[in-house]
């Protein structure tokens, strides 16, 4: 394939991916607000939380409160993440419709971030799949470290095919394949997509770019040419992964939404309203904004 899609679904992932590694912890009232004005900016698939141990990751800690009161807006889908049967009963209890289960590619990864083995973690995710399936939940799977594991180097584009099919088996809705720390770059981007859609469909494949090496932009646009039309993307390019030294955050999603617009692929996102949400979280975090584009944007120049 080589034509860009008439439209992409951006997974805004803020909430969580980008407030998870912020020096500033943000209380449940400004998390609520970060949502609501996403959504005010046209995102319609906003990840809101996490149901992890708040020991290991402290910044989601009161995701259940968060998914209790949040004013869940009809056709806006707000999925959490799950790593256990644990985190599947929280986010129960809390009413969630959507949750997203994890795991890696790698075997280090897979024991820092979650405390076991990729074949213990896949059994794991397994049994939150079969029951939240029971209970009607939507699931969707992610994988780590696909262009490369901050610990163990170069991984195998096999692995990543097998295992993200295993997750499609387990009736996860899409595979967000996840660079971790932004290792990868537009050729090796393309080539890992062609690999894995030879096991899993590519409208059922998502791409997670984080921008540490400023490639996620254009590697979402390789993706893309790739077939791939579902990309998650984080407001004011926030972000990171705790377990995944010097990582940063995701690609920006103005940067994504700018990217689209102007090549004509819908995104139903409004440019102007983002960069606003954009500017807002930042002061909220006590820095400048990160992305190039609403930098761009807020110097007030045309072009
Ligand atoms: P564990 O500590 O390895 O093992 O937790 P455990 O099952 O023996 O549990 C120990 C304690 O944690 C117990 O509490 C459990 O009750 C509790 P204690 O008795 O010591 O008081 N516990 C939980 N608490 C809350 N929620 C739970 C839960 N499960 C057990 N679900 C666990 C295993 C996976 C929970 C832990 O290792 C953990 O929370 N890790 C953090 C994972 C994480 O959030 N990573 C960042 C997100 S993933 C990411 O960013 C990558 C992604 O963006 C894609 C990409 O960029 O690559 C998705
Ligand atoms: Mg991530």
């Amino acid at each position: 394939m080589t034509a860009l899609p008439a439209a992409v679904r951006i997974v805004e992932v803020g909430p969580r991916d980008g407030l998870q590694n912020e020096a500033v912890a943000l209380d449940v009232d400004r998390r609520l607000e970060l949502i609501g004005r996403l959504a005010d900016a046209g995102l319609r698939d906003i990840e809101a939380g996490a149901f992890v141990s708040p020991r290991r990751v402290p910044n989601m800690a009161g995701s259940g409160e968060l998914m209790e009161r949040l004013d869940r807006r009809p056709g806006v889908s707000y999925p959490c993440l799950v790593p256990n049967e644990t985190g599947l009963d929280a986010a129960l209890d809390a009413g969630c419709t959507d949750i997203a289960i994890f795991a890696a590619v790698s075997e280090t990864f897979s024991q820092r971030n979650t405390g076991c083995s990729i074949a213990e973690s896949m059994d794991r995710l397994a049994r939150v799949a079969v029951r939240a399936h029971d209970a009607g939940l939507r699931v969707r799977g992610y994988l780590s470290c696909v262009m490369g594991c901050p610990y163990e180097g170069a991984v195998s584009a096999e692995t990543v095919a097998t295992l993200a099919a295993e997750l499609i088996a387990m009736g996860c809705h899409e595979v967000s394949l996840g660079d971790t720390t932004g290792a990868g770059s537009p050729f090796r981007v393309r080539a890992l997509i062609d690999s894995v859609a030879r096991h899993v469909p590519p409208r059922q494949i998502a791409g997670h770019f984080h921008d540490t090496r400023g490639m996620a932009a254009a590697n979402a646009y390789a993706a893309a040419l790739a077939g791939v039309t579902v990309f998650d993307a984080s407001v004011g390019g926030l972000g990171g992964c705790p377990f995944a030294p010097g990582a940063t955050g995701n690609v920006a999603t103005e940067d994504l939404v700018y990217l689209f617009d102007d090549a004509g692929v819908h995104t139903g996102v409004d440019l102007q309203k983002l960069v606003d949400v954009a500017s807002w979280i930042s002061a909220q975090l006590g820095h400048p904004v990160a992305s190039r584009v609403a930098r761009a944007f807020n110097s007030r120049r045309p072009t």
